[in-house]
C-alpha cells in the first residue's frame, strides 16, 4: 500500500521517475527524433495542417500543467495555445471552430467543469484530445484521441504523479506537434527527448534529499503566508506551489509572476513573510535575481530555488534548494518536485491529514 512511506502523497512523489518513464514508454523515439501516440479518430496529419488554434481546459492543479504546456506547444510547434479555466470558459461565448483542437487535461478524467467545458467545444465543432490518468473514464470515452499520463492510481488528495506526468505529455505533444507542423527537424526533436529520457534518473537523485526540507519546517511552519514567486514557464509552478502549501498544510499561500510583485505583492514584504524564488538558471535569471534584492532590502525571509553551485544567489537566500542544470523547458519538471516536498514537509510538521485534507475531495464532480 504506503509501501513504507508515511504518506501516499510521500510515495507518489517518489514514485515520479518511475511514472514519467511509463509515460514515455513506447511513445518516444529520440532516434527518430519523434513521438508516436497511435491513432486517434479524426485527428490524422492532414488535419493537423489546418489547424488554427488549441485550448487547453482543466482545473487546479491540471490547469498549472495546462499552462506550462502553452509554453512548450506554442515554442516548439508555433501553434497559438490558450488555456483557460473549464469553470470559466463553459460560461461565456468562446470562439471555437473545426480548426480548433480542444485539450482537456484532467487526472480524473471526471471532473464535472472540465467535461463541461469539453463537450461544449465539441458541439463548436472541435477535435478533442483528452490527457487523462484514469483509464475508461467519461472524458476519454467522450473525446477523439486520449494521451494517457500513465501515472497510475493516484490516493493523495494534492496531486503530484499526475502533474510531472501531465508535463511530460505536454512536453511530446510539443514535439509531436512541432514535427507534423515542420517547426522541428529531427535533430531538434531529438535533442528535445534526450533531455526527457534523462529526466527519472535526474528526478531520483533530488528525492534523496530530506534533511533540508525538514529543516525549512521547522523554521517556517508557523507563518501565516506565503508568496511564491516564478517567471516564464517557472510562474505556473510558483502557482502550483502554492496550491499544494495551502491545500495541505492551510496555510495562506499566493503563486505570482516575479514580473508582477512591483505591482502590488512588493507591499506585503516585511521580515515575517517567507518568499519562495523560483531562479534557476534560464532567459529571466537576471530579471527574477533582481526580485531578491527588492526583497532582501525589505527584510524577507528568501527560500531560492537555484541551479547547482549558484552561488550568487546565496548571499541573499536564507535556505537554498537545489535542482541540476537542465534546459529550461525541463525546469518545470524539477522545480515542481522541489515545490512538492517543501509543502509535504511543512504539513507534516504541523501534523494535517495530508492524504485527506479538510473540505477537499480527489474528484470533483459537482459543480
Ligand atoms: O482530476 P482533475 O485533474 O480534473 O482535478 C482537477 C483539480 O480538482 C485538482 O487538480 C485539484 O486542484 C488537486 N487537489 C490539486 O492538488
Amino acid at each position: 500500500e504506503k509501501q513504507g512511506y508515511k504518506h501516499f502523497m510521500l510515495k507518489e512523489i517518489h514514485e515520479q521517475p518511475e511514472r514519467i518513464t511509463d509515460t514515455l514508454r513506447g511513445r518516444v523515439s529520440v532516434d527518430r527524433g519523434d513521438v508516436d501516440f497511435g491513432p486517434m479518430e479524426g485527428i490524422e496529419d492532414g488535419w493537423l495542417d489546418t489547424l488554427e488554434r488549441i485550448v487547453f481546459v482543466a482545473c487546479g492543479t491540471s490547469y498549472y500543467a495546462a499552462q506550462i504546456a502553452k509554453y512548450i506547444i506554442e515554442d516548439f510547434s508555433r501553434v497559438p495555445v490558450d488555456v483557460e479555466l473549464a469553470s470559466e470558459f463553459r460560461y461565456r461565448n468562446p470562439i471555437i471552430n473545426e480548426r480548433t483542437l480542444c485539450v482537456p487535461m484532467s487526472q480524473s478524467g471526471e471532473t464535472a467543469d472540465t467535461l463541461a467545458a469539453m463537450r461544449l467545444a465539441m458541439e463548436l465543432g472541435a477535435k478533442t484530445i483528452a490527457v487523462c490518468n484514469v483509464v475508461e473514464s467519461t472524458m476519454t470515452r467522450e473525446a477523439d484521441g486520449v494521451i494517457y499520463t500513465h501515472a497510475g492510481p493516484e490516493i493523495g488528495v494534492a496531486s503530484t504523479k499526475a502533474f510531472s506526468t501531465q508535463l511530460v505529455v505536454g512536453l511530446m505533444l510539443g514535439v509531436w506537434l512541432g514535427r507534423r507542423r515542420g517547426v522541428l527537424d529531427e535533430e531538434g526533436g531529438r535533442e528535445i527527448l534526450e533531455a526527457l529520457r534523462d529526466v527519472p534518473q535526474t528526478m531520483s537523485k533530488m528525492l534523496h534529499e530530506k534533511a533540508i526540507y525538514k529543516h525549512i519546517a521547522y523554521n517556517f511552519s508557523d507563518v501565516n503566508s506565503f508568496l511564491y514567486l516564478g517567471r516564464g514557464n517557472l510562474y505556473p509552478i510558483a502557482a502550483e506551489g502554492a496550491l499544494k502549501l495551502k491545500e495541505i498544510s492551510y496555510i495562506h499561500a499566493e503563486g505570482y509572476a516575479a514580473g508582477e510583485m512591483k505591482h502590488g505583492p512588493i507591499a506585503l514584504i516585511d521580515e515575517s513573510l517567507p518568499v519562495v524564488v523560483l531562479i534557476p538558471k534560464n532567459r529571466v535569471y537576471e530579471k527574477v535575481f533582481s526580485n531578491l534584492e527588492e526583497v532582501k532590502a525589505r527584510q524577507g525571509r528568501l527560500i531560492v530555488v537555484a541551479t547547482e553551485g549558484d552561488d550568487d544567489v546565496r548571499e541573499f537566500a536564507d535556505v537554498v534548494l537545489e535542482i541540476p542544470d537542465v534546459p529550461e523547458y525541463i525546469q518545470p519538471l524539477l522545480t515542481v518536485v522541489v515545490m512538492q516536498l517543501l509543502a509535504y514537509h511543512i504539513a507534516d510538521f504541523k501534523g494535517t491529514d495530508v492524504d485527506q485534507p479538510r473540505n477537499l475531495a480527489k474528484s470533483v464532480t459537482v459543480e
